[in-house]
C-alpha cells in the first residue's frame, strides 16, 4: 500500500460518536471511512441504526454484525465506537484479526483487559490508538506549546473542569455497561488531559470525592453511578491536578482549564468566545447543541480535535510509529480511575501503582453497588 494512500477505517457502532467520527473523517487528509458495522445485537433492546448512518454518510459497506467487518479485506483499521463494556471484546477480536484499532475512551473496563490490549497490539506489531481528542484540541495544543516555550515558567498546578447535564443513552447509567458514572465517562478526558500536560509523568497519588447529586432516579439493579467527581492527582516530581467532571450542570456545557506556573498563569476556555451565542429551548441532536444557552462553533469538529486525532492515528499506522494517544495511555487513565473509585469508597488517598488485592471486587462496581 503506497504510504500516501488514506488509511481505510471500518467503524463499529452507529451512535453519537460514530456519527461524529464519520463527519470528522470527511475532513481528514490521511484517513477515510470504508465500512460500518453494528455490534450485532443491541443488548439494550433497541434497533441499531448503522444501515441508515452508513447511507447518510456515503459509507458503502455495511455489516449488521461486527465480526464480518473484522474479516473485510478493505478494512485496515477498526474504530470501536460502542458502549464501554464492549470495547475490550471488539478491540481484542480486531487485533486477533490483524487489524489496527482506534478505541474510544475509556479504553476498556478492567486493568486485565487493558493489559491484554496493550500486549496483543505490541505482539502483533499493530497500532492501538486511544481516542482522547482533548490532546488534539487546537486551544489545548497551543496552551501546551506556550508552556513548553516557557510562557508561564514551570507548570505546577492544573485545574480542569468539563461538565454538562448528562448523557443521552441509558447504558451510561448501567454500572455494567458504562463501567462507572461521570468519572468513567468524563473523568477519563480530564485525567488524560492532565497527564499529557504534565508530560505523561506517572501519577503517584489519587484522592477522589464522588457523588450522585442529580441522577438518583437512574438507579439500576446493579447500583447507582456517580454523576459528579472531584479528583486530586499528584504527579511524580510534584505537579498537582485538580479536576472536576460531571453530569450535573444545568444550562449547557463548560470545558475550561487554568494552568498555574512559577512565572505566569494561562486560562483556556474550550467552548466560549466562539463569536456565536445561542439560546435554544429545544436544542438539537446531542452531538450538536444541548437545550438552553450554548456557544456554537463554526468549525466544531476541528475545534474539538476530532479530525486531527484521526489523522495522527493514520500517520502512525502508515509510518509504523506510535500515535500521540495510544492504548498504554488508556491503560494509565484506567488505573487512575480505578484508584479514584477505591479512594472514594475507602475515604483515603490511594498510592499508585494500584491493583486491587487478589480476589477483591472491581472497585468501580463495588462503589456503584454500595450506594
Ligand atoms: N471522545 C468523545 O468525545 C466521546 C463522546 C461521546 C461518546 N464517546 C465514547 O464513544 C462510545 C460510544 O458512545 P456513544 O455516545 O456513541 O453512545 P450511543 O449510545 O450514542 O451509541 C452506542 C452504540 O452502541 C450500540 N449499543 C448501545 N447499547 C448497546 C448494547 N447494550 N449492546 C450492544 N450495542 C449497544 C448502539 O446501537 C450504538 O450503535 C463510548 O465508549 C463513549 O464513552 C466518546
Amino acid at each position: 500500500m503506497p504510504s500516501s494512500d488514506p488509511v481505510r477505517i471500518g467503524l463499529v457502532g452507529s451512535g453519537m460518536i460514530a456519527g461524529t467520527h464519520l463527519a470528522a473523517l470527511q475532513l481528514c487528509q490521511h484517513a477515510k471511512a470504508v465500512a460500518l458495522a453494528d455490534y450485532g445485537r443491541d443488548r439494550g433492546g433497541r434497533v441499531p441504526r448503522g444501515a441508515a448512518l452508513a447511507a447518510e454518510r456515503g459509507v458503502v459497506r455495511y455489516h449488521s454484525d461486527y465480526r464480518p467487518l473484522l474479516q473485510d479485506p478493505e478494512v485496515e483499521v477498526v474504530l470501536v465506537a460502542l458502549p464501554n463494556a464492549l470495547h475490550a471484546e471488539v478491540t481484542l477480536a480486531a487485533l486477533e484479526a490483524g487489524k489496527h484499532v482506534i478505541v474510544e475512551k475509556p479504553l476498556c473496563l478492567s486493568l486485565e483487559d487493558a493489559d491484554r490490549i496493550v500486549d496483543l497490539a505490541q505482539k502483533r506489531g499493530l497500532v492501538a490508538a486511544y481516542a482522547e481528542e482533548l490532546c488534539y484540541v487546537p486551544k489545548f495544543t497551543r496552551a501546551k506549546s506556550l508552556i513548553e516555550q516557557g510562557a508561564i515558567g514551570a507548570l505546577f498546578l492544573l485545574k480542569q473542569r468539563e461538565i454538562h447535564a448528562g448523557p443521552y443513552s441509558d447504558w451510561f447509567f448501567d454500572p455494567h455497561l458504562g463501567g462507572g458514572g461521570a468519572l468513567m465517562d468524563m473523568g477519563c478526558h480530564a485525567i488524560e488531559y492532565a497527564r499529557w500536560m504534565f508530560g505523561k509523568r506517572p501519577v503517584r497519588k489519587v484522592t477522589a470525592q464522588l457523588e450522585t447529586f442529580v441522577h438518583h432516579h437512574r438507579r439500576t439493579p446493579s447500583g447507582l453511578v456517580d454523576d459528579h467527581c472531584l479528583l486530586h492527582l499528584v504527579f511524580e516530581g510534584g505537579g498537582v491536578a485538580v479536576l472536576e467532571a460531571g453530569w450535573t450542570l444545568k444550562g449547557g456545557m463548560d470545558s475550561t482549564a487554568e494552568l498555574q506556573g512559577t512565572e505566569g498563569v494561562l486560562h483556556v476556555d474550550l467552548l466560549k468566545n466562539t463569536g456565536l451565542r445561542l439560546y435554544s429551548e429545544r436544542g438539537l441532536a446531542p452531538q450538536d447543541l444541548s437545550p438552553g444557552w450554548s456557544t456554537p462553533d463554526h468549525d466544531s469538529l476541528w475545534q474539538n480535535g476530532y479530525p486531527q486525532e484521526l489523522d495522527d492515528f493514520a500517520l502512525a499506522i502508515r509510518s509504523g510509529g506510535t500515535p500521540r494517544e495510544n492504548a498504554a495511555d488508556g491503560r494509565a487513565v484506567l488505573e487512575i480511575i480505578w484508584a479514584a473509585y477505591a479512594s472514594a469508597q475507602q475515604g483515603r488517598t490511594i498510592e499508585l501503582p494500584y491493583r486491587p488485592e487478589a480476589g477483591a471486587q472491581n472497585p468501580v462496581l463495588a462503589f456503584a453497588e454500595g450506594r
